[in-house]
């Protein structure tokens, strides 16, 4: 039986730099799920499909073919075999994903490969359905939070430490319609699993939410 950690949480938690430390210190796998819907979402922008249209998604991703991979301890996404890492941490892919994830035959094709990997593998996996539909049965889970003031704050400190022109205001409005969204949607809404540990890393750093984890690991 392998061992499985599920991580959920709305956008800006911290779920990616937290689960990818757990990950190397346990010495297992990290895989992001929301990379998987961001390359299906990349798929359906280069395929120029209206994201108003779910019936032409719904179409359209069966020619989809989205995998994992690891290259030199790195999750990889291959879209239709291309390596796309470097293509889907845009604004534009993140809200297409946040669009078409609504949609139960997409969740259905993604859910069914991370299910299959979990399986056979040790792993961390995060996302917004981990703990409640994709892994019912993990060995631990765990939902990430913290406030939108703070989400929005560290967000606003990655793009300006980029170099790039933002507004406070306007990335805490983006990120409160995501979670709405995520939320608020008919099928596997980002919820707390009933038997889910919640950790708030509004007023915490880094190393304390790992150690929390990994403390919480030891018992699980
Ligand atoms: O975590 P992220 O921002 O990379 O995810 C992109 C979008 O994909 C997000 O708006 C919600 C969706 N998503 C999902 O519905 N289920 C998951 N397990 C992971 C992501």
């Amino acid at each position: 039986m392998s061992y499985n950690i599920a991580v959920d949480g709305p956008a800006g938690a911290g779920k990616s730099t937290i689960a990818k430390l757990v990950a190397k210190k346990k010495g297992i796998i990290y895989v992001d799920t929301g990379a998987m819907y961001r390359a299906m979402a990349l798929f359906m922008i280069r395929e120029n499909v209206d994201p108003k249209d779910q019936e032409a998604i719904i179409a359209k991703c069966a020619d989809a073919n989205v995998t994992l991979g690891q290259e030199d301890g790195q999750q990889v996404v291959y879209l239709n075999g291309e390596n796309v890492n470097g293509l889907i941490r845009t604004e534009a892919v993140g809200i297409m994903a946040s669009t078409i994830s609504v949609i139960g035959e997409v969740r259905a094709k993604l859910v069914e490969k991370q299910q299959a990997l979990a399986k056979t593998t040790d792993l961390i996996m995060d996302g917004r359905d981990i703990g409640t539909v994709v892994l019912p049965n993990a060995n631990l889970k765990i939902y990430l939070t913290a406030s939108s003031e703070v989400r929005a704050k560290r967000r606003f400190d990655e793009l300006i430490a980029k170099g790039q022109k933002c507004d406070f205001a306007q990335i805490k409005a983006d990120i409160e319609e995501r979670d709405y969204r995520d939320m608020h949607r008919e099928i596997s809404p980002l919820k707390q699993a009933d038997d889910a540990i919640l950790v708030d890393t509004s007023y915490m750093t880094i190393d304390e939410v790992v150690e929390k984890i990994l403390a919480l690991a030891e018992e699980n």
